[in-house]
């Protein structure tokens, strides 16, 4: 099977983070005969100067086609003024709706060099390797009926939690997918004490366990319980799976379980396409950085880790994305540090390009 890969740098810091990418994408083909059909495109800022659009609809269709989106980060201080509809995070915002990415993941991986940037103890998180799949493109941020509605002579803020059956049950199963890639676990998570919602959730991500996913351990804890757990004792869980708001909230609680926003990989994954690959966008959690851009000073981590999600999700190759990963927590253990990285006690940290040169050394002796 073909690997198509699009390219998607962006803005900022973007372009500079993927040009490591671009490296560690040629090392697998080179010497590990992994051969991905690349393709480079605008996002964001740079395709608002270049076609006067945050993302041209050529650009659309070939998302559409790919097998996964690789994209940088997209923004900044010149397009704050733009009209709402040509800001460069519309760029973004088309992608993930047209592709209809509707599950996204966030894993909180902690490499022992890094723990003690945790807010957590050292042994509660060293190791911790955990997966949060949350729902996003349904639930509370969406429902119907919204607003602020005149009720009894006051205003009234309105949301409504809806969930069908069909959105819960694609993103059980995309979950249960991710699961058995991993460490096979699943814990479902929601509010079915006090919720409808929850009531049905846990109910058909129950079924599809039972009807589809036997193999896998399934569990089910109260979102605020969840909370809690995943503060006293992340290492418990592999696969967490929840709605869009629990999701929100939860998926931040567990990226401070892990550090810098340097450091933190993201993929957002939709239905499967023909050839039985999910859609998919493996993008780094942080932004643009403009106060960095341009100084060679980003850390590169958290692209190269969205690759290994690429690597292990859209790809099937489970064992090379270990290996890349690997290769970035052997280069940690060396003492390699990109400023971001760095407690204010010093050392001299490395740039972008080093970073990269550094883990390319890493796999070389893998
Ligand atoms: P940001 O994530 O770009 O930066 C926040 C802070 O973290 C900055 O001090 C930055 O220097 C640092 N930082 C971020 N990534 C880093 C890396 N890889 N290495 C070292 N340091 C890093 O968020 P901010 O400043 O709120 O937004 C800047 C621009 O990025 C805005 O235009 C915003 O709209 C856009 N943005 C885009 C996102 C995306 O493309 N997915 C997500 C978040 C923001
Ligand atoms: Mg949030």
């Amino acid at each position: 099977m073909n690997n198509t890969l699009l390219i998607l740098p962006g803005d900022g810091i973007g372009p500079e983070v993927m040009a490591e990418v671009t490296r560690i994408i040629d090392w697998f083909g080179d010497k590990r005969g992994l051969k991905f059909d690349v393709t480079e495109d605008l996002v964001g800022g740079a395709a608002y100067d270049a076609h006067g659009k945050p993302l041209s609809d050529a650009t659309m269709a070939k998302a559409q086609e790919v097998d996964a989106v690789l994209l940088g980060a997209v923004g900044g201080p010149k397009y704050d003024t733009l009209d709402f509809s040509l800001k460069p995070e519309r760029g973004l915002l088309r992608l993930r709706k047209e592709m209809d990415l509707f599950a996204n993941l966030r894993p909180a991986q902690c490499f022992d060099a890094l723990a003690d940037f945790s807010s957590l103890k050292r042994d509660v998180v060293s190791g911790l390797d955990i997966m949060i799949v949350r729902e996003l493109t349904s639930g509370i941020y969406f429902g119907e009926p919204r607003g602020i509605v005149e009720e009894g002579g006051q205003r009234v803020g309105l949301n409504t939690q809806r969930y069908t059956e069909a959105e819960i049950d694609r993103v059980a199963r995309s979950a249960f997918e991710l699961a058995r890639k991993r460490g096979n676990k699943v814990c479902s998570m929601e509010k079915a004490n006090v919720m409808e919602s929850g009531i049905l959730w846990r109910e058909v991500v129950q079924k599809v366990h039972d009807e589809s996913y036997p193999d896998v351990e399934l569990s089910h804890m109260y979102a605020d319980a969840g909370g809690m757990q995943l503060c006293r004792w992340p290492k418990q869980f592999d696969v967490i799976v929840t709605d869009n708001l629990f999701g929100d909230l939860l998926s931040d609680v567990a990226a401070m379980l892990t550090g810098s926003l340097g450091m933190l990989p993201s993929a957002s994954l939709g239905a499967p396409m023909e050839n039985g690959r999910p859609k998919a966008m493996y993008e780094p959690v942080h932004g643009s950085a403009p106060d960095i851009a341009g100084q060679g000073k980003a850390n590169p981590i958290a692209c190269i880790l969205s690759f290994a999600m690429a690597l292990r999700y859209s790809f099937d190759q489970g064992a090379e994305a270990t290996r890349l990963e690997k290769a970035v927590e052997q280069v940690l253990a060396d003492g390699v540090r990109t400023a971001d990285l760095m407690q204010s006690d010093g050392g001299s940290p490395v740039s972008t390009a080093q970073m990269g040169d550094a883990i390319l050394a890493a796999l070389d002796a893998s």
